[in-house]
């Protein structure tokens, strides 16, 4: 018997995907194939009643959708992630800038663009990055952003820029993020266009800038943690909205690795990175804190011995054990630094292996409750399809994403 309330909530399901960001201004600026839309954001501060004495907490923030969108509320927020790509992306789209004086910096920046030599690096990258990048890309790449260095003094402003560039940089790699994978493709834009499409995006954030209006200033921070291991001192937040990775196997570093390592981090480094990722995909080998108290809940136990009797593939065993163990350790965060009253939501996706089930939302729930949340309900908020592979051999069975809507105990102060 299921103990938790399944509530179905598909009105929501165009919510649970990113495909609206890609018209908004701001959030448009570097989209994450697993973001959720904002609109999901302003539904749940809505239905929770939070105005501006509240605090919302992102500790898996991505493209920063939920600071964002708390930003527009006016509710103050504070997002964390452990990629550094995440952290420019949404330090930058939940700053304050003013749109003439980025003016000013564009225009700096393109007459040095335009006297400096567009080939050959100074640096060397990581062949990822040259492979990706091929002929005169990368050269192109990287002198403007060594412009960038000198284009402000201000490290805000240089980042508005530099993501400006990330956010070009797809446009012409050979390497294509498909949903959960890299793809390689020959056929992309030549050197000699990257200066106008790079020149166009940044028109785009200044333009951006000029319509958006908040509705006050309110202070968003953003930093590099992780999320089973919170840097805040003692409860601070009265509401959490987020998206954990999914256990489907994709790795951010892979899908992100051309813009890691060409903005970021050399090849141990986003090696490092990959260990140390949520259990969502077999190679993450992640340092954790001790996690007394956890118990594998008994479905977990089932349905991974299920699992391991149609596939001798340990490492999705272990990548499925080593993900709700996770939750339980965020969760637990979680609890330490929510006030009491606080509500959470965790948006999650069911996955399948070799045509076994594993009901994320339910694990996430009963997880949650070890962790000592209270599991209100879970919101069914679309059914997505099985993988290609998964339905040749098993046929269509639906998958639920769902939003796992816990409170933490005790009464608001
Ligand atoms: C599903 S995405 C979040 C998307 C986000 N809700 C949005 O709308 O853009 C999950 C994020 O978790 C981050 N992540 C993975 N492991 C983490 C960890 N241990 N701590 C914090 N963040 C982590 C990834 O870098 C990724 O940005």
């Amino acid at each position: 018997m299921n103990k938790f309330l399944l509530r179905d909530r598909t009105e929501w399901r165009t919510w649970a995907i990113p495909r609206r960001l890609w018209e908004k201004p701001i959030h448009r600026w570097f989209v994450f194939p697993h973001s959720f839309s904002s609109e999901l954001v302003y539904a749940l501060a809505d239905e929770w009643g939070l105005g501006s004495d509240d605090h919302i907490l992102d500790p898996f923030a991505g493209a920063g959708t939920t600071i964002l969108a708390a930003k527009e509320l006016g509710i103050r927020a504070t997002g964390y992630d452990l990629s550094p790509l995440a952290v420019l992306i949404t330090r930058v789209k939940s700053s304050n800038y003013s749109a003439q004086r980025m003016e000013q910096v564009l225009s700096r920046l393109m007459n040095n663009v335009r006297r400096a030599q567009l080939n050959g690096t100074k640096k060397q990258y990581p062949e990822l990055v040259s492979k990706a990048l091929p002929g005169d890309l990368l050269g192109a790449f990287d002198s403007i952003d060594r412009c960038i260095t000198k284009a402000s003094d201000s490290k805000a402003e240089r980042d508005f820029i530099r993501l400006a560039l990330l956010a070009t940089l797809p446009k012409f790699s050979r390497a294509v993020a498909t949903g959960g994978w890299l793809k390689w493709v020959t056929n992309c834009n030549g050197a000699s266009s990257v200066v106008s499409v790079f020149e166009r995006q940044v028109r785009l954030m200044i333009e951006d800038l000029r319509v958006v209006r908040f509705p006050r200033r309110t202070l968003c921070k953003v930093g590099a943690a992780d999320a089973r291991v919170l840097p805040d001192a003692g409860p601070s937040y009265s509401a959490v909205i987020t998206s954990p990775p999914y256990p489907n196997r994709h790795d951010y570093t892979r899908v992100f690795g051309v813009e890691l390592m060409f903005g970021f981090l050399d090849w141990e480094g986003t090696r490092q990175l990959r260990y140390q990722s949520f259990h969502s995909h077999p190679e993450a080998r992640p340092n954790r804190p001790e996690a007394d108290g956890y118990r594998a809940p008994r479905r977990l136990t089932r349905v991974v011995s299920q699992v391991r009797k149609k596939t001798t593939n340990r490492r999705v065993h272990n990548m499925l054990e080593g993900y709700f163990l996770d939750m339980y350790l965020t969760l637990r965060e979680i609890k330490r630094v929510c006030q009491p009253g606080a509500k959470i939501a965790f948006v999650v996706g069911n996955v399948q292996y070799n045509g076994e089930q594993i009901p994320v939302d339910y694990l996430t729930a009963e997880v949650g409750e070890q962790a000592g949340l209270s599991c209100q309900e879970i919101a069914v908020a679309r059914y997505r399809g099985n993988s290609a592979q998964q339905m040749g051999r098993f046929g269509r069975i639906p998958s639920r994403e769902s939003v796992v809507i816990f409170k933490r105990p005790g009464s608001s102060p």
